[in-house]
């Protein structure tokens, strides 16, 4: 039986109940309270507030814990595949040899893009950012799919795995399309001959005239970008996704959402502010240090990019297994990236100095990333879509489990209104 929590009021003892989570986290519901005191509570970015129950990812952020369905993210980046871990994060289980092989060969059905949707992207100027154009097209299929376009998740519900399925494949056909727009390329289908991840790269890098050189270490290293992104609790991008999914908006409207939330320099696109702030170090010939007390001063708007998280107060798990790789994946490429070495020298003198360990700042999941899928010839612009390509098995996992939820209801949280007191419309020519 869980603990009630006691709140003394206004001269009266209101009792609210708590709950215990599967790993011991605790909570008070106050789902009751306003009705019952009249109070609400405040809590400005949610820091402390825990906006639903959740089976699908479990992160302890004091001892660098992360979990997908149980699962330590260090044996699924060891032994398990992007679209595997998805079926597990999105399915609650690891899939059978039938199950994975009919989920890839789901991949294979919904790779193309309605034919129509091509000309849209010649309506975007080059140069435009594609996490523009990839939460614009992610929401503008709804517009060629009567399904999405009539959503009622009654109904969709039984379609839901192959909208699933379509949304983690065509999410990959739109990035690349972005790409090639925003360099001026002519766009590469996809291949059914190609898995997951090398199709994407595929769509990205070959010609007409001649398929790019897949090298299996290159396919490895960005798969496992992809599945330690999969999912993170109810991170901003996450939270939005549940947030536009509780009105009952259709799958891929929320999913457009979630990239809208993610491009922020605060969340997915830290990545791309990483790989610039590096640039900037290296191109003023700074060992670091200039920027590093810049980032502990206030007034200079400068942040050690990739350093620091709301959850993590230790090591982020992603980053040990991304540091580790980017040794592995530019040494196989042979690589020297002098940016490695910065970055390395940055977390030595950060994790020495008093002002990050006070507030017990690490490198998060895109201190190192953005090294890595350099190497593999990704774009910085390309960084966030990265990000967002890896996120989306989160966002559905999350989207179902919201929509499954027979006591969910619309997200409408309340406010404490601080404005102007009761007054009256004043006509234009008594005004001062
Ligand atoms: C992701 O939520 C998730 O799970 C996100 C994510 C996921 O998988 O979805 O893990 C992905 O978004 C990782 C985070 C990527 N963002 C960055 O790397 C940007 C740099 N980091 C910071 O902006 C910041 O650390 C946040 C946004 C990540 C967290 O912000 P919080 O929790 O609101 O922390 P805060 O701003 O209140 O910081 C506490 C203190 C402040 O100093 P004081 O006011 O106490 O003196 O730490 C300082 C901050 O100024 N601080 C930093 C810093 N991060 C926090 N100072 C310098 N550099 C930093 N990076």
């Amino acid at each position: 039986m869980n603990k009630e929590a006691k709140l003394d009021l206004d001269g009266k003892i209101y009792s609210l109940p708590t709950i215990t989570g599967t790993e011991g986290e605790k909570a008070i519901d106050i789902a009751s309270l306003r009705a019952s005191s009249g109070y609400i509570t405040l809590d400005d970015g949610y820091g402390n507030t825990g906006s639903c129950s959740s089976k699908i990812t479990f992160i302890d952020g004091d001892k660098g814990i992360l979990r997908y369905r149980g699962i330590p993210i260090e044996e699924l980046a060891e032994k398990s595949s992007f679209i595997e871990t998805a079926y597990l994060i999105i399915y609650g289980q690891l899939p059978n040899r039938n199950q994975l092989r009919d989920y890839s060969e789901l991949f294979s059905v919904h790779q193309f893009l309605h034919e129509d949707m091509k000309y849209h992207f010649e309506s975007f100027p080059t140069g435009a950012h594609p996490m523009a154009i990839l939460s614009a097209m992610i929401n503008a299929t709804s517009c060629f799919d009567e399904g999405l376009m009539n959503w009622h998740w009654g109904k969709a519900n039984s379609h839901f795995h192959n909208y699933a399925a379509k949304l983690m494949s065509q999410v990959r056909t739109i990035a690349a399309y972005a790409y090639r727009k925003s360099q001026g390329l002519p766009l590469i289908y996809p291949k059914k001959s190609y898995k997951y991840t090398a199709n994407f790269l595929h769509m990205m890098f070959s010609t007409p005239y001649e398929d790019y050189d897949i090298k299996p270490e290159v396919v490895k290293a960005l798969d496992l970008l992809f599945l330690l992104h999969a999912d993170h609790e109810q991170n901003c991008s996450t939270s939005t996704v549940r947030m536009v999914a509780s009105a009952q908006a259709n799958l891929f409207a929320s999913a457009s959402a979630g990239v809208c939330a993610l491009w922020g320099p605060l969340h997915g696109g830290a990545n791309q502010a990483v790989l610039e702030m590096l640039d900037e170090i290296h191109r003023t010939g700074d060992d670091g240090s200039k920027f590093i007390s810049a980032a502990k001063d206030k007034n200079s708007g400068k942040k050690l990019m990739g350093f620091g998280h709301r959850v993590y107060k230790n090591y982020d798990p992603r980053a040990k297994i991304i540091k580790k790789a980017c040794d592995d994946v530019l040494a196989q490429l042979h690589i020297n990236d002098p940016l490695l070495d910065i970055a390395k020298h940055l977390e030595q003198a950060a994790l020495n100095d008093s002002y990050f360990i006070e507030r017990k700042l690490y490198p998060n999941v895109d201190f190192y990333s953005g090294i890595i899928m350099r190497s593999l010839g990704i774009p910085v612009g390309m960084f966030p879509v990265m990000f967002a390509i890896g996120r989306m098995p989160g966002w559905i996992a999350n989207y179902k489990e919201i929509m499954e939820d027979p006591k969910s209801r619309i997200c409408r949280p309340r406010q404490v209104y601080v404005g102007e007191p009761l007054r009256h419309y004043i006509p234009l020519e008594q005004r001062k």
